[in-house]
C-alpha cells in the first residue's frame, strides 16, 4: 500500500483581511515507506502549506491526506517537523531540547538519556549538551532541531528548508550525515529546498510544485547510485532537467515570477 497518498487536496486560506488565498489546488501524490522525497519549487507554490497539511498541522480545504491507509486529521507522534525556522525552545539546553519529545511519551529516564546522547553524538553537538540556543550558531541550532526530530524515532520527517540558513560547508556535511542516518535508520522522508541539486544529491523522488495555486507539476524519480556526485554527468543532466522545470514553474504564476522566486530558483 502507498504509505502517503494525497488525493485531490486544495487548501484556501483565509486573511486577516478577509481575503481568499489559494495555497493549494488538486494536488495529488503518492510516496512509498521509506522513500526520500524531495518537494521544489517557487516561493508562495504551498510547499510548506502541504508539509503543514502532511503532519497533520492544517487541514485540507477539500480532499485529504492519508498515512498508512488513515487520513490525517490532526498532528501525530509518528511524524515529526524540522522547521524553516529551527523552533527550539530558548529556556531548555541541548540535551532538553532533545529529550522534549521523548519525555512528552513518558519514556523512562535511562532510555531517554541513551537516546539523547545517541542522537547527540550522530550529529556532532556531545560537546554542547548544557549549552543554550542562544549560544550555539544557525548550523548548530539546526543540528539540534534534527536530533530533537530524530529522536522519537518518528516513522516519517518532515522537513521545511531545513539547510537553508546553513553555509555551504555545513549544508554539504548535514546532507551527508541525513543521508547516513537515513540509511541507518530507514524512514520517509518529505524534504522542502529551494536548491534543486540538494534535491538530487539527497531524493529518490523530486517534486516539482507550480504556484499559485500550488499544483503539482512533475514528478521525477532519481534513478543515481548514491553517494552522488554533482559532476557525474547524469546528474547535471537530471539537475539542468528538474532546473529548467522550476523555472517555467514560477513564469506559470498569474503576475509573472517574483525576482525572489527567479533568483531562489
Ligand atoms: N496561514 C496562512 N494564512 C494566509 N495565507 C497563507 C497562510 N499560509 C500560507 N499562506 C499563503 O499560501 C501560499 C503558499 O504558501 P506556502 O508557505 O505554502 O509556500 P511555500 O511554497 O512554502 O513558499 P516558500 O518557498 O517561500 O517557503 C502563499 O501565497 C502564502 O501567502
Ligand atoms: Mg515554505
Amino acid at each position: 500500500m502507498t504509505f502517503i497518498v494525497a488525493d485531490n487536496v486544495s487548501k484556501t486560506f483565509l486573511t486577516k483581511h478577509r481575503q481568499k488565498v489559494r495555497a493549494i489546488a488538486n494536488a495529488s501524490l503518492g510516496i512509498e515507506r521509506n522513500e526520500f522525497v524531495c518537494i521544489v519549487g517557487p516561493s508562495g507554490g504551498g510547499k510548506s502549506t502541504l508539509l503543514n497539511i502532511v503532519a497533520g498541522f492544517e487541514k485540507p480545504t477539500q480532499g485529504e491526506v492519508l498515512v498508512d491507509g488513515t487520513v490525517v486529521d490532526g498532528p501525530h507522534p509518528s511524524r515529526t517537523m524540522v522547521f524553516q525556522e529551527f523552533a527550539l525552545f530558548p529556556w531548555l539546553s541541548v540535551r532538553g531540547n532533545i529529550a522534549f519529545g521523548l519525555e512528552m511519551k513518558n519514556i523512562d529516564k535511562a532510555t531517554c538519556r541513551q537516546r539523547v546522547d545517541r542522537y547527540l553524538q550522530l550529529v556532532g553537538l556531545e560537546r554542547f549538551a548544557d549549552s543554550f540556543p542562544s549560544e550555539l550558531s544557525g548550523g548548530m541550532k539546526q543540528r539540534v532541531a534534527i536530533a530533537r526530530a530524530l529522536a522519537v524515532q518518528p516513522e516519517m520527517l518532515l522537513m521545511d528548508e531545513p539547510f537553508g540558513a546553513l553555509d555551504a560547508y555545513t549544508r554539504e556535511t548535514m546532507q551527508e550525515e541525513l543521508l547516513r542516518i537515513w540509511q541507518q535508520e530507514p524512514k520517509t522522508v518529505l524534504f522542502v529546498t529551494h536548491s534543486v541539486e540538494e534535491a538530487v544529491i539527497l531524493s529518490d523522488t523530486v517534486v516539482v510544485m507550480a504556484g499559485r495555486p500550488g499544483t503539482v507539476r512533475d514528478v521525477i524519480r532519481i534513478d543515481l547510485p548514491r553517494p552522488r556526485r554533482n559532476t557525474d554527468p547524469r546528474f547535471v543532466e537530471i539537475k539542468g532537467r528538474i532546473q529548467a522545470e522550476v523555472r517555467a514553474a514560477s513564469g506559470a504564476t498569474p503576475n509573472g515570477p517574483s525576482t525572489v522566486a527567479r533568483l531562489r530558483a
